[in-house]
């Protein structure tokens, strides 16, 4: 059979960005494929079938840029709503409005404060701690906002997030906590914000959609039946991104993650939480937070069958052999193995590693985007149309 021009494992954004690239503006054939049974990677979006409402199958996922290149790059397969993102936190018995801002302060300590009182106040409470000496998270979350907030806010959520107490973590986890004295809280601060006005799949499927395309999905690059690796390891340029450690056969051990385990229910309410998401800061609560999806497509309401709607609650732990690997843990140990495959990455020919899980990094979706862009400039287009070696 005819080789591809290009193979490409993973068919999230990075890789469909890669692969839009060369087929469109180099006029390559490229094969992607995916192990999932659908494309898309962890952006993939579903509706649910009985309600109509669109759910994320891999966590809520908000678009937001500042990234001029991105942004027009992206804008070429998609339109975007004007959602804007705004996150709310439960704590006993009350809703604050987050991040932590003025609004939550004054609601918390019962009492209107200026801008000017908030800062007195927070700055008061956290000096019973110095940053520069906290021995654990605890101590350095409690000498940035102070113990008050910190048991609120950070002690319950965090000690949930991680599994560990948060005076057993380490205070390197946590580089600030920012409080704004004042009423914004949007969740992000970029140019660009926005979901996709027909959702994340139409998105994906349009980037793929070329005829010099072909995407192949249920498909393992390492499964020894299909014979795929052996037929295209070093005779077609790879574009891998899939996990590093598991492309060296865990040669240097695992490197380790955190998982979110999604527990997706239809409910028989019209509106369950009034918002997109609630975190959970109450230590007896299981589940860190609550999504409710047509929260995010309000102008949508139309389409969703009323009386219903879908909620997910959200646990997170640690991720074990067979789990989707989600936010890298990144101990020294980790940061050890990751140099060590890195090392082996760079001896592999022709082969390049990139997205979230080829490089063990956390990206969002216009970092993967951007990233696969500086790939395509920088590598392959130099490849294909000069001849340049690949590494
Ligand atoms: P992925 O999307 O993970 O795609 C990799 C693909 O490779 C997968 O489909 C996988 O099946 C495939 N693959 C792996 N190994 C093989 C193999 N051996 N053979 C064949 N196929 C293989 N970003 C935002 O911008 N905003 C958000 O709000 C946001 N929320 C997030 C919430 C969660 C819980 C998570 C985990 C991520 C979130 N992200 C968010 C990040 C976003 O998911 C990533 O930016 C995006 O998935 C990166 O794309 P990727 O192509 O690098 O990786
Ligand atoms: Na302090």
């Amino acid at each position: 059979p005819d080789l591809p021009d290009l193979l490409v494992v993973g068919s999230g954004f990075f890789g469909l960005t890669v692969a839009e690239r060369c087929a469109s503006e180099l006029d390559l054939k490229v094969l992607v494929l995916d192990r999932r049974h659908h494309l898309g990677g962890n952006a993939y979006s579903e509706k649910e079938p009985t309600t109509g409402i669109e759910v994320h199958k891999y966590g809520a996922h908000l678009f937001h840029t500042s990234n001029q290149k991105v942004w027009d790059y992206v804008t070429r397969f998609t339109t975007f709503t004007g959602y804007q993102h705004r996150v709310f936190a439960r704590y006993q018995g009350q809703v604050y409005s987050f991040p932590m801002n003025l609004g939550l302060i004054n609601q918390f300590f019962g009492k209107a404060h200026t801008p000017e009182e908030a800062r007195e106040l927070i700055a008061k409470q956290a000096s019973e701690f110095d940053t520069e000496t906290a021995a654990n998270l605890e101590e350095k979350a409690i000498s940035l906002i102070g113990r008050p907030l910190y048991e609120a806010f950070v002690k319950g959520y965090t000690a949930k997030q991680w599994q560990t107490d948060p005076t057993e973590l380490s205070p390197d986890i946590i580089t600030r906590l920012p409080v704004r004295y004042t009423y914004d809280n949007r969740y992000f601060n970029d140019t660009y914000e926005g979901l996709p006005t027909d959702g994340y799949t139409a998105w994906l499927t349009r980037m793929a959609d070329h005829p010099n395309i072909e995407v192949r999905l249920e498909t393992d690059f390492f499964d020894q039946s299909n014979g795929v690796a052996e037929q295209f390891k070093g005779k077609v340029p790879i574009v891998y991104t899939g996990p590093i450690d598991e492309y060296f056969g865990n040669s240097e051990g695992r490197l380790s993650w955190r998982t979110v385990d999604l527990e997706q229910s239809v409910v028989d309410v019209d509106d369950f939480q009034g918002t997109s998401v609630v975190n959970a800061n109450d230590e007896d609560l299981p589940y860190t937070r609550i999504l409710e999806f047509k929260h995010f497509h309000p102008e949508r309401v139309k389409t969703h069958l009323p009386g219903k709607t879908v909620i997910v609650h959200e646990y997170s732990r640690f991720a074990e052999e067979g789990d989707e690997p989600y936010y890298p843990i990144n101990t020294a140990e980790d940061r050890e193995k990751l140099l060590k495959y890195r090392e082996l990455a760079k001896l592999e020919p022709m082969v390049l590693f990139g997205g979230r899980l080829g490089t063990y990094k956390y990206l969002d979706m216009h970092m993967a985007i951007g990233s696969a862009l500086s790939m395509y400039e920088n590598k392959l287009r130099p490849h294909f149309a000069d001849g340049a070696e690949l590494k």
